[in-house]
C-alpha cells in the first residue's frame, strides 16, 4: 500500500449545525479533529444519524464547517469559486443517494460528464468512460441507456464511475455497496481497492458493513452521536467490539477470530477468512488437544 507522510485533509475542532438559527437547527458534528495522510484507506462507520454523510460532505466543500477548519490538499474549504473548483477537481464524492448527482439523460454522457468539465477533450472523456465503467462492471454498451430505466442499485454504479472518470486524488464514497446484491457488492470493493493501489489515491469509505472495512480498509473511524468514538487499527477495533456503539454488526470473521484467540489459538488478520480459519485450526490440533472445551498443549 502505497502511503507517504503528507496529510492531505485535517479537521480542527470542527462543527457542524444543519439549519442554524431555526426551530430545525440540528448540531450534526461536534468538535472534530481528523487528520488523513496520502494513501490511506479510512473507513467511516457507525449508525444512522451518527453525522457520517455531514462529515463526507465537509471533505469537498460541499458543506462548510459551523465552527473549526477544513483544509484539504492545503486550501480552507471555505475558499473562493477558484478553490471550490481546485477542490471538485481533486476530490470525488459519490453521495448516498446516486439520485443526487445523476443529471444527464444517458449513462454515457454523465459518466462523461466530470472529464468534459475537467477540460479533457471529447477523445479523452470517452477513454475516462470506458474505464470508469469497466472498474465498476459495467459493460461500455450501457453508454446509450437511459438513466431513468435503471434500478437504483445501477445509478448507483454510474455515480461512482461518474466520479472516477475524473480520477480524484481523494475518493468519497457514501455506502457504495447499498442497494447492491452481495457478489456486485464484493467485486466493486475488489475492483475500487485495485484502482486506489495503482493509482495512489486516498480512499475515505463510508459504510454499515464491518465486514468491507476488513476487505478494504487500513484505518476505521467509528462516529457516535456527532462525535470520533474510535479512530484506529480496524482488527484492534472490532476485537474489543462489545465497546462499539450499539447498531453494529460485528462481522463473523471477527467473531470467529476473536474465538480462536479466545481458545489460545492466534490467527493473523490475513488469515481471517474460511481457509485461514481451517488452515490455522488444522495446525493448532496437530499440537494440541481439546480439554474440557479448551485447547491444551499436547505433553
Ligand atoms: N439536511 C439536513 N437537515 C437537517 N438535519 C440533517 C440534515 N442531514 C442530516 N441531518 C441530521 O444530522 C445528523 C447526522 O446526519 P448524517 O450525517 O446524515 O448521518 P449518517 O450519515 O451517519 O446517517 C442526523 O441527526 C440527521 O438527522
Ligand atoms: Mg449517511
Amino acid at each position: 500500500m502505497r502511503q507517504n507522510n503528507e496529510v492531505i485533509l485535517t479537521m480542527e475542532r470542527v462543527s457542524f449545525r444543519y439549519s442554524p438559527g431555526t426551530p430545525f437547527e440540528r448540531l450534526a458534528l461536534i468538535d472534530i479533529a481528523l487528520r488523513v495522510m496520502r494513501g490511506e484507506r479510512v473507513a467511516v462507520v457507525g449508525q444512522t444519524g451518527s453525522g457520517k454523510s455531514t462529515l463526507a460532505g465537509l471533505c469537498n466543500g460541499i458543506l462548510k464547517p459551523s465552527d473549526g477548519n477544513v483544509t484539504v490538499f492545503g486550501m480552507d474549504t471555505r475558499g473562493d469559486a477558484k478553490i471550490q473548483k481546485q477542490l471538485r477537481a481533486k476530490v470525488g464524492h459519490v453521495m448516498q443517494n446516486p439520485e443526487d448527482q445523476l443529471f444527464e439523460q444517458y449513462v454515457g454522457d454523465d459518466v462523461a460528464f466530470g472529464p468534459l468539465k475537467l477540460g479533457l477533450t471529447l477523445d479523452e472523456a470517452r477513454e475516462r468512460a470506458r474505464s470508469a465503467m469497466a472498474a465498476v462492471g459495467l459493460d461500455f454498451t450501457e453508454k446509450d441507456t437511459p438513466i431513468y430505466t435503471l434500478s437504483r442499485g445501477r445509478k448507483r454504479l454510474v455515480a461512482i464511475a461518474g466520479i472516477l472518470a475524473m480520477e480524484p486524488e481523494l475518493l468519497i464514497l457514501d455506502e457504495p455497496t447499498s442497494g447492491l446484491d452481495p457478489l456486485t457488492a464484493k467485486s466493486l470493493l475488489d475492483s475500487l481497492s485495485a484502482m486506489c493501489e495503482e493509482k495512489g489515491t486516498t480512499l475515505l469509505l463510508i459504510t454499515h458493513q464491518l465486514s468491507e472495512v476488513l476487505q478494504l480498509a487500513n484505518r476505521v473511524i467509528v462516529m457516535d452521536h456527532g462525535k470520533i468514538s474510535r479512530d484506529g487499527d480496524p482488527e484492534a477495533i472490532f476485537l474489543a467490539a462489545e465497546e462499539l456503539p450499539f447498531g453494529l454488526d460485528v462481522p463473523d470473521e471477527v467473531i470467529m477470530a476473536k474465538r480462536l484467540q479466545a481458545a489460545g489459538v492466534r490467527i493473523e488478520r490475513k488469515d481471517w477468512n474460511a481457509e485461514g480459519f481451517a488452515a490455522t485450526m488444522a495446525n493448532s490440533l496437530l499440537n494440541r488437544e481439546v480439554k474440557d472445551g479448551k485447547l491444551t498443549k499436547l505433553e
